[in-house]
């Protein structure tokens, strides 16, 4: 039942079918902005969260709060079950082999980061190459240059077509005995392309190269499943998938994480500690150092409980449905250009108009009650690439509808008058 006492639809599976009853879960979205009900159409930044996941979050912050793992007393059971419980329900939900491979960690820039640090000082060397794409949000450059300057390695970036799809005979050329990485997005944020993540994980794994996944705009709109891709490193987000900031996971095959050096030092994980001889705690627990963000982790096991509800066919029957209505009504403006129009894309539409810049149309929608991003969206290579500062971005989830889109539609069109 949702928040405002409406029952949804479900199939047979007990899954919900009817995307639309989903919106009444998202107390955040019933409110108006300068006199305007709200639209929110900034999903890609910051998902908003259903009243599950907030409900979860209070419940464990007023019941159950204690710290994690080796307290004897019954609030640290429960603590520990709680966040280890979240562990589990991420792992079933990538369909990881084993819940040890799931590390929690900030978001997926902190996941970045560590699998670029830990697997980058155990694999990479003078000569040795990372081959990233155009596309990529900064999370998934920024990483790699750092671990190359400390390593030797060099960072190769894979060349993308006017249509912000990954130029397949580039990537392919650049793949050569000298790659030992392949970081590549599952989902652009900047654009909206998917990218064929199958084909291209096999390919870079007969090239000899470990393969690491930016996941964090996949989340919220495809299933996920890790072993089925094949991908050695996986980051996910939970702050786009419902759940709250400050939390996210890096999957990683159990073999490698195994074998690779700690990333951060601290309590938690470690085994022993002496002067001589310090040694490291077991999976996942080797790569949390510190207390963890227990709260966030329940709330992100509560979001993949939310997710896990729906049924992902609708889900992306009605995505697609939006974001073609949202191109197709975009188009009928005068001078409006899209930026990203791969054959494949998630819910992201970014856009220019001749002569107003993305932050002057931000600020009259905003002011028409509608959330809509500007900026370079952490992708400057991707604005160079298309020689433009910045977009406007309309991102869309499973709460969104035709209406938003019509509201964002009469946004535009009062800027356009504004600056004609
Ligand atoms: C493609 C992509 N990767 C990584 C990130 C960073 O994720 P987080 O906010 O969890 O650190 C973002 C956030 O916008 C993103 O869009």
């Amino acid at each position: 039942m949702s928040a405002l006492g409406l029952r949804p639809t479900v199939d047979r599976a007990g899954l919900v079918t009817d995307i639309r009853s989903l919106r009444a879960d998202f107390p955040a979205l019933h409110q108006d902005v300068h006199g305007k009900p709200l639209v929110y159409l900034d999903s890609a930044a910051s998902s908003q969260r259903p009243q599950a996941v907030i409900d979860a979050m209070v419940h464990h912050e007023q019941h159950d709060h204690a710290n994690v793992h080796r307290g004897v007393h019954q609030l640290s059971q429960r603590s520990t079950e709680a966040y280890e419980g979240a562990r589990e329900k991420l792992s079933a939900y990538i369909n990881a082999a084993n819940s040890a491979e799931i590390i929690f960690t900030r978001g997926a820039t902190e996941s970045i980061n560590l699998v670029a640090a830990s697997l980058g000082q155990m694999c990479l060397g003078p000569g040795d190459e990372v081959l990233v794409t155009r596309m990529e949000h900064h999370s998934n450059i920024v990483p790699w240059q750092l671990i190359c300057q400390r390593t030797g390695a060099r960072v190769i970036p894979a060349p993308i077509t006017q249509t912000g799809e990954l130029d397949r005979d580039g990537f392919t050329a650049r793949l050569t005995k000298n790659t030992k990485i392949v970081a590549l997005g599952h989902v652009s944020n900047a654009l909206g392309t998917i990218n064929p993540l199958q084909d291209l994980i096999a390919e870079a794994h007969q090239a000899g190269a470990l393969v690491s996944i930016d996941g964090a705009q996949a989340g919220p709109h495809l299933r996920i499943d890790v072993q089925a891709l094949d991908c050695d490193f996986y980051s996910l987000s939970g702050h786009k998938m419902f759940g709250p900031t400050g939390i996210g996971i890096l999957y990683g095959k159990r073999a490698l994480l195994e074998a690779m050096p700690p990333y951060q030092g601290g309590g938690e994980m470690i085994l022993t500690v002496s002067f001589e001889d310090t040694t490291y705690n077991a999976l996942p627990h080797k790569f949390e150092a510190g207390t963890p963000n227990i709260t966030g982790a329940i709330g992100f096991g509560a979001a993949i409980d939310y997710l896990s509800a729906i049924d992902f066919d609708a889900l992306a029957a009605h995505e697609h449905d939006l974001l073609e209505y949202a191109t197709n009504e975009l188009l009928r403006l005068p001078g409006a250009k899209i930026i990203g129009t791969a054959a494949h894309k998630a819910s992201v539409l970014s856009f220019l108009f001749d002569k107003i810049h993305a932050h002057d149309l931000g600020t009259v929608v905003d002011l028409e009650g509608v959330a809509i991003r500007t900026g370079h969206h952490c992708a400057m290579p991707v604005m160079d690439f298309f020689k433009v500062p910045a977009t406007a971005r309309a991102s869309f989830a499973l709460y969104n509808n035709r209406d938003d889109v019509d509201r964002l539609m009469h946004g535009l069109r009062q800027a356009l008058e504004m600056f004609s």
